[in-house]
């Protein structure tokens, strides 16, 4: 039996790993979120740690408004900075191993080609800059860690581009949808999937190792849109527009795709294209809605 700590396990990432966790019998999991535990309470976290003393922390909890996190840059980094610092303090004390996820927001965008873990990262955004600060503070406090870099994640749960695009497309005749801004989306069940998957594996590790994983296939956020209309059935007319045709308070790299070989070769991962994952999100915001 694995003890597993999920910190913010009712966001996106979160739920959809509660959901797998019964098909992992030989995991004992303590799901938690701000509520019941705060990670930015370093006297919470130290005590939980003294009295419960998981094995492995998958940490799910995030400041994740990227463009509130321009005005709200001291909260953004309490809990995208000092909180994994002490997550892997604490981590670190008991020899346990801490699983964190981190963003494509890290990277500038300017690149031409995919993303290796390898690459220089300069975030054009305060949400980016807080969570390459984490991942940093994380390597400092640790001897190991697996740290996943993913992208434009979405879900049956929690608020995302997919759930927006469908609830818009009922309320609106036309969406305007940014077209030059190009990456790849995350179906959260499939990351789920695969965090669950490679624990065992990851458990060996006794480094601090990054990886990326995004589902498969490359797309405008215009692409996804209409990709979403297609597969839900609805009539709703979707018009190609430049960044600069809707601002927002943080800017977004335009191109963030990432190279997922690393993680493929390590662990043996097969990871599904986007619209396959798209379609069994959709079919399931269908059948439960
Ligand atoms: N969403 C994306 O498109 C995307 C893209 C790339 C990477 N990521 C990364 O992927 C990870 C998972 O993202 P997600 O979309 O699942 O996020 P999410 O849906 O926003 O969930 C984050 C969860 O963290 C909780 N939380 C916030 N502050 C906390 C605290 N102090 N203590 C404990 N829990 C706290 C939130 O609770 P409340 O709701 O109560 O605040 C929420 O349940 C994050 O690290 C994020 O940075 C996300």
């Amino acid at each position: 039996m694995i003890d597993i700590l999920v910190t913010g396990a009712y966001g996106q990432l979160g739920s959809e790993i509660k959901e797998l966790s019964s098909n992992y019998p030989h995991y004992r999991f303590d799901f938690t979120d701000a509520d019941t535990l705060d990670i930015s309470d370093e006297q919470n976290i130290k005590s939980y740690f003294e009295n419960f003393k998981p094995q492995v922390l998958i940490n799910c909890a995030a400041y994740t408004a990227v463009d509130k996190a321009e005005e709200e840059i001291t909260f953004a980094e309490l809990i995208n900075v000092h909180a994994p610092a002490n997550l892997a303090r604490q981590c670190n004390s008991i020899d346990a191993l801490l699983i964190h996820v981190s963003t494509d927001y890290v990277f500038s965008g300017k690149a031409f080609q995919p993303y290796k873990e390898s690459d220089i990262t300069d975030p054009v955004s305060v949400y980016g800059k807080t969570k390459l600060d984490g991942e940093n503070a994380i390597r400092a406090n640790s001897k190991k860690s697996i740290i996943i870099r993913t992208s434009w994640l979405y879900s049956y749960y929690g608020k995302n581009f997919v759930k927006t695009m469908l609830k818009l497309a009922h309320d609106r005749g036309e969406l305007r949808v940014i077209a030059d801004q190009i990456g790849s989306p995350t179906y959260a069940a499939d990351l789920a999937k695969v965090i669950l998957d490679i624990i065992p594996q990851s458990m060996k590790i006794q480094t601090n190792e990054t990886f990326h994983y995004t589902n498969e296939g490359v797309l405008s956020w215009y692409d996804f849109a209409v990709a979403i209309m297609e597969l839900s059935g609805l009539k709703c007319k979707v018009t190609p527009i430049e960044t600069k045709d809707y601002p927002t308070p943080a800017a977004r790299p335009s191109y963030s795709v990432m190279n997922k070989s690393k993680i493929k070769s390590t662990f043996g991962v097969e990871i599904p294209y986007w619209r396959h994952s798209l379609k069994l999100c959709i079919t399931r915001l269908f059948r439960l809605s």
